[in-house]
């Protein structure tokens, strides 16, 4: 039997760290079920001390999660966080704290002001601090990829003297070549005390597109725990992603000695949820999970595959999940038809929430004849969204065209359904949209990015739209919209990302989400 190797998602903590990535508590328990139903091993949940709403957060995952899979919230290596995360964790059945400090030159030198000495007590109290309140315990060795070999032993050895039960070892910066981060981790297998009594996990970032084989080479070398988000999501270019490295560990398992768990079916649908959920799009030729991963253009390669599948296609596309539907809805289709195509896609819905998701397919379902897999997913994202939606979207209509000057009436209701009608003009009927609305919400915002792609093939596809938009204080926020008519679908996106701008700040108010990142006073 190979290697088990743990699979520690962070979608939901570094993930979120992406510009835009900002996800409410609903969202998170729909993605934390999707991450239950991968059999991911780890969930970190969050980092409760940053906001009342990342630690309420928390301790909503850790009841849904049960005994299903380890649930982790992180702290930096302070008393006040490690405390908050225990309280956000006191429900969870497998609690981990993950505690840490930075350990490279810069990290010690010009971040925290610190020597090492210091950095090796404080590392080693907050460990002990932790173990008073959780039995398992995670120390992140900050920035290990630029870290002095010999410190990081010295570290490392601290924390497991002092209880660590799962040590860390990222390259937060994704600097590192994969050939000497895998000597990096061999070297802190060979020559660390105690080493054999934890488990050492490898935490990669993608600044160089090197994530995954970073990752790979830490597992080569000894980690037998990787973290990774949903699609690569994550700080800057993002972390490690869990689809690349499950696969990459499922195809060469001989070589690296090793397997993961994962239910490798349900790695499309994932990515489609947290694109979805995030509004931030999978590029079309992302390994794995992108729309084109198993499309063959070319003749030449088109005749190889039809001979035999595996001439240009090293992955079936049915074992993560991509194969195409088989089961198409149409407008004569009931209520059950839809709840058990829902089901059969893991949606639980029931009574009022089906029903009005019911209405949104017959809405789709009148204007398409045939409603794909793809189209439900897009209107659960949809229903998703319009949750904890501040305004909604009740009548737009524009005029445009050649002479016309594009002119827009929107019609919103707020929270508690009074409506407000609105009339702007624009260069364009997207334009004229987004001012209308403008006039109803009037929150200040750039907008950095639009963007529209089919749901399906077809003309009478779904249009699904994604925008961008910046507050003043530079915050980016994502909106995603889908509907047959893509004024409506842009008008739903932009709607989106100003709905989850209201919430936040409204959640915020006024005081800025800390970060990991952040030092601590
Ligand atoms: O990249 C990093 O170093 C991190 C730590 C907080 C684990 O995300
Ligand atoms: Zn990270």
């Amino acid at each position: 039997m190979t290697r088990k190797i743990a699979i520690f998602d962070t979608t939901l903590r570094d993930g979120e760290q992406s510009p835009g990535a900002s996800m409410n508590a609903e969202e998170k328990l729909v993605i934390t079920r999707e991450l239950l139903r991968m059999n991911v091993d780890v969930i970190e949940a969050g980092f409760p001390v940053s906001s009342p709403g990342d630690f309420r957060s928390v301790r909503t995952i850790a009841e849904e999660v049960g005994d299903k899979a380890v649930v982790c919230a992180l702290s930096r290596a302070v008393i006040k966080d490690i405390d908050s995360a225990a309280d956000a964790l006191r429900f969870a059945a497998r609690p981990r704290i993950h505690t840490g400090i930075g350990v490279s030159p810069s990290h010690l030198h010009d971040k925290l002001r610190i020597t090492e000495e210091v950095a090796i007590e404080r590392a080693v109290a907050a460990v002990r601090h932790a173990r008073r309140r959780v039995d398992d315990v995670e120390f992140y060795a900050e920035d290990a990829g630029r870290a002095d070999y010999e410190f990081l032993v010295r570290i490392v050895e601290s924390v497991i003297a002092a209880g660590a039960t799962v040590v860390n070892i990222p390259d937060t910066t994704g600097y590192s070549l994969p050939d000497e981060f895998g000597r990096r981790i061999g070297y802190l297998m060979e020559h660390v005390e105690g080493i054999e009594g934890i488990t050492l996990s490898v935490h990669c970032h993608n600044d160089l597109g090197m994530a995954t084989a970073l990752s790979l080479a830490g597992v080569a070398n000894g980690a037998t725990q990787v973290e990774c988000t949903i699609n690569g999501l994550g700080e800057r270019a993002g972390n490690t992603a869990v689809e690349e490295v499950v696969m990459a560990v499922r195809m060469h398992g001989e070589e690296l000695d090793a397997h993961t768990d994962i239910v490798t079916t349900e790695l499309t649908r994932a990515s489609r949820l947290v694109s979805s959920i995030t509004g931030i799009s999978v590029q079309p030729n992302k390994a794995i999970v992108g729309a084109n991963a198993f499309a063959h253009s070319s003749g030449i390669h088109q005749d190889g595959v039809i001979k035999k599948r595996d001439t240009y296609e090293i992955i079936n596309p049915s074992d993560v999940g991509a194969s195409g539907s088989s089961i198409i809805l149409t407008a004569r289709s009931g209520h059950a038809a839809l709840r058990a195509r829902l089901e059969a896609l893991n949606y639980h819905y029931e009574g009022e929430a089906l029903g009005r998701l019911y209405d949104a397919f017959l809405d789709v379902a009148d204007k398409k004849k045939e409603v794909y897999d793809e189209d439900l997913e897009a209107l659960v994202g949809e229903h998703t969204r319009n949750a904890t939606a501040v305004y909604l979207l009740k009548a737009v209509q524009v005029s445009c065209g050649v002479p016309l000057i594009a002119t827009a009436t929107i019609t919103l209701a707020d929270r508690e359904g009074v409506e407000t009608t609105e009339v702007a003009y624009g260069t364009g009927p997207v334009d004229a949209v987004y001012k209308a609305v403008n006039k109803v919400v009037q929150v200040d915002n750039d907008l950095t990015e639009f963007s529209v792609q089919s749901v399906t093939r077809g003309i009478d596809a779904l249009g699904e739209v994604t925008v961008r938009i910046a507050a003043p204080d530079g915050e980016v926020f994502s909106g995603r919209g889908a509907d047959g008519d893509i004024i409506v679908s842009s008008t739903k996106a932009y709607l989106n990302a100003l709905n989850r701008m209201i919430n936040k700040t409204t959640a915020q108010r006024g005081q800025p989400k800390l970060t990991p990142q952040d030092t601590a006073e």
